[in-house]
């Protein structure tokens, strides 16, 4: 998650593709079952085992009310084009009452809709009409902190050092006779000191308060059993609307290491830390999702995604266990190189970990706190340079979706948007202030969809002045454009998810390796036969036996060239 120098500004439009059988615009071939698109099944609890799941960045993905930022009515009158993408469910990065710090991750009300996105009858209405598709619908939740502006925050702050208010919170005298240093050493996860100093109601300099990410997202105690049952009751709040389940944000730092103690800053770096960092992973965080877990159950099909930081197995494999969160995002794959050793590096320890417990694997190419993987995978930013990260992002969406498990897609992945280079005067992201603008931050992955036109802001809304500007060059890369274009990204997006959707081959928890040539990986599900192989070379390979069903790039004379991948079919 560290910040990446190697942004583009310009993205080249989808690579020229040259029809191949392998890339088959027509209809589904026999054997294919349609999807019903009418009624979710409510007796199929286990969907999220092996889901597609699509994240909307809502403030990005489509306005409806003409004031420059994405909102609920833009993703209901958009719902066609995820139903045509053919995913399973969609989760919403945070539409609740906020004032918008950290973009909605910092929340003053969990349990309303922040106007600039609508209010609860459009969110009831995305979930009624998101079901009429057969697609879920999932919410994030922001339990590690709230707002400055939650009524627990401004209560505490003018209540006294030790009342109950303060409680909620992680409030402490400072060290030092004054009380003027911080209570200990802790940074926060955006740069800068983890701890910001209060004035007491009487005018006196007062106690510190924690917060690991911005100073305006406070973070909660949850040794004070009014704070779980606040979280408890947000639970049930979304469930009963109809809500499909929740993406929990930090859900590796809800509980803090008892006495907190220094932090080691020599391994201390923006937007990253380490598993044995006091701040997070600690044994107590296991006792709180036993209790979300214990809620979400009395909802069948209901389902949790943490957000999991944590690079070691067992531990991370801790939080699966089958009482405990569902799934687990895995960052593995979303942080390695387009090299044959990371990727299957990647994906071994991705399955280590959570064989021991029987959860699914989940999988991600990117989302909105990580650098797009077409920029990512790009060898430099000059068009050329960018045409090689969008064939590298095509192929490895076959790697992901070719996976036993949940992947999870990034709203803009399936158009190949590049992340933008962001003049210093827009970024909106709070990582830029706090870092002392030595970290540019998340913005550049953040930018509006595009849809149709060939003008900025290519119908994502209204009005030209969109939250983040949109890049003049993007009409090659609008949804419109790429509908038309049967060999787009995403005609590949839609036609690889529908295979996997439909295709007995891609059944099966396990994958079993294939011998490959340098520079290429080849893996089988076992027991589906479905074959993946991935050139990471710039010279074709052949292919592995069998009936070739989906490539990213045509095949060059039947050989599988660099920068793709293929999907084939094997006998046995
Ligand atoms: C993780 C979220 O994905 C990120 O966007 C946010 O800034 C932090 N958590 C703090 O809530």
């Amino acid at each position: 998650m560290s910040p990446t120098p190697n942004i583009v500004r310009s993205a080249a439009a989808a690579p020229n593709i040259v029809r191949s059988a392998a890339v088959d615009p027509q209809p589904p071939a026999h054997g294919i079952r349609p999807r019903t698109g009418t009624q979710l099944d409510p007796d199929d609890r286990d969907w999220w085992r092996q889901a597609v799941v699509y994240q909307v960045y809502p403030r990005s993905f489509a306005d409806s009310n003409g004031d420059g930022v994405g909102d609920l009515g833009g993703i209901i009158a958009k719902l066609g084009h995820l139903e045509l993408l053919g995913v399973d469910a969609v989760w919403l990065s945070p539409v609740m009452r906020s004032p918008m710090a950290d973009h909605g991750y910092d929340v003053s009300d969990p349990r309303a809709i922040d106007p600039l996105f609508g209010d609860l009858a459009a969110l009831d209405r995305l979930v009624a009409e998101a079901h009429a598709r057969d697609i879920r619908v999932a919410m994030d939740l922001v339990p590690n902190h709230t707002s400055i502006e939650h009524p627990w925050f401004t209560a505490a702050l003018s209540a006294r050092p030790g009342s109950a208010e303060r409680s909620r919170y992680h409030f402490h005298d400072g060290r030092g006779a004054d009380g003027s240093q911080p209570p200990n050493n802790w940074v926060s996860v955006f740069g800068g000191p983890a701890w910001t100093r209060i004035t007491e109601p009487d005018g006196t300099p007062g106690q510190w308060y924690l917060h690991l990410f911005a100073p305006e997202q406070p973070d909660l105690d949850f040794d004070n059993p009014e704070v779980v049952a606040d979280l408890e009751e947000t639970l049930r709040f979304w469930l009963d609307r109809g809500v499909d389940g929740f993406r929990i944000d930090v859900a590796h730092g809800l509980a803090k290491a008892p006495g907190l103690p220094d932090m080691d800053l020599a391994v201390a770096q923006v937007l990253r830390h380490t598993d044995d960092d006091p701040r997070f992973n600690n044994a107590g965080v296991h006792a709180i999702h036993r209790r979300i877990r214990a809620i979400v159950d009395e909802y069948p099909g209901a389902f949790t995604v943490g957000e999991v930081w944590v690079d070691d197995n067992s531990q991370f494999a801790a939080y699966l266990r089958p009482d405990e969160l569902h799934l687990g995002f895995n960052f593995r794959l979303a942080m390695a190189a387009f090299t044959v050793d990371e990727i299957r590096s990647a994906i071994e320890n991705s399955l280590a970990a959570v064989a021991a417990v029987g959860a699914p694997p989940t999988w991600a190419l990117s989302n909105h706190d990580v650098f797009r993987e077409v920029t990512r995978y790009a060898p430099d930013d000059s068009p050329a340079g960018v045409a090689t990260g969008t064939d590298r992002a095509r192929a490895m969406l076959l790697v992901e979706l070719a996976l036993p498990g949940t992947a999870f897609l990034y709203n803009g992945a399936e158009l190949g948007l590049p992340n933008v280079e962001l003049p210093d005067e827009v970024l909106a992201d709070p990582v830029w202030e706090r870092s002392g603008h030595t970290a540019r931050g998340r913005d550049g992955a953040r930018v509006p969809l595009p849809w149709e036109g060939d003008i900025a802001p290519f119908g994502f809304s209204t009005n030209p002045k969109t939250w983040l500007p949109m890049p003049a060059n993007w009409a090659g890369l609008t949804v419109e454009r790429q509908l038309e274009d049967v060999y787009s990204t995403l005609s590949l997006y839609r036609r690889a998810i529908e295979l996997r959707y439909h295709r007995a081959e891609f059944r099966g928890d396990e994958i079993d390796w294939y011998g490959a040539p340098a520079g290429c990986l080849a893996f089988r599900r076992s027991t589906g036969n479905l074959v993946c192989a991935l050139n990471t070379g710039s010279t074709p390979v052949s292919l592995p036996p069998g009936e070739v069903l989906l490539t990213s790039k045509p095949l060059v004379d039947g050989r599988l060239p660099g920068n793709a991948a293929v999907w084939l079919v094997s006998g046995h």
